[in-house]
């Protein structure tokens, strides 16, 4: 599994020949003004919730790609009614491809479209490819359910919000890698606003300290997990 960090909370996975797009948030982010939109892949665009700095970009994406939006009921329906290729979840249901499975797990945080409309219950996903396992948190705090992770499986890396404000920030984000039991934290949802900046080396130091890894990525920048 292939990860490429593409500012704020969007993330590239390439598992096998397929992209999965998750949150696509670039046309709005001034950090990541590198991206070149037009040439960006999905098969698959992920969204943990309808917050407008978690699916600008989903439409016009979309729609060049022809890609599945694989998301909560209510986000589903909203991009369906636009025309768009869907597939709805709930939490706890499980989208299964030959190339991965995406499970929809509980957050805490809260979900509306930008213009008003209900946009269900804020989740994260389970994504597990043949060898790899990988929990993609959403904007969330710190919850108990986490706990519920590894029951299911081992995770290989968990991306968890670190910003704080809107999310838990790097202290919750610590506690969550031990309820998650998986101390590789691939950190987002930092640095794109003035409400969610934080002194990135601070952050590392706090999870070596925990015998952590709290890992960085630059915008654009792809690592092998
Ligand atoms: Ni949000
Ligand atoms: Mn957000």
């Amino acid at each position: 599994m292939k990860i490429t960090f593409l500012g704020h909370s969007c993330f590239s996975l390439e598992i096998n020949e397929i992209t999965i797009l998750i949150d696509p948030f670039i046309s709005g982010n001034a950090l990541a003004a590198h991206i070149d939109l037009s040439n960006l892949r999905a098969d698959f665009i992920l969204l943990t919730h309808a917050h407008q700095d978690h699916v600008l970009d989903v439409e016009v994406i979309a729609e060049r790609t022809k890609s599945v939006i694989v998301s909560n009921y209510e986000i589903a329906m909203y991009y369906g009614s636009k025309g768009l290729n869907v597939k709805a979840l709930n939490h706890g249901g499980t989208f299964k491809t030959d190339d991965f499975s995406a499970k929809y797990v509980n957050a805490i945080h809260t979900s509306s479209f930008a213009d008003g409309t209900y946009g269900g219950e804020p989740g994260g996903f389970v994504i597990s490819s043949k060898d790899k396992n990988l929990y993609v948190a959403g904007d969330t705090a710190v919850t108990m359910d986490m706990k519920l992770i590894p029951m299911l499986l081992k995770l290989d890396a968990a991306i968890f919000p670190i910003g704080d404000t809107f999310t838990m920030g790097v202290d919750d984000a610590i506690i969550a890698s031990n309820l998650v039991q998986c101390s590789k934290v691939i950190g987002c949802h930092f640095n794109t606003f003035p409400p969610i900046e934080i002194d990135v080396n601070d952050a590392k130091t706090k999870f070596s300290l925990k015998d952590k890894e709290l890992i960085i990525l630059e915008i654009g920048e792809k690592i092998n997990l």
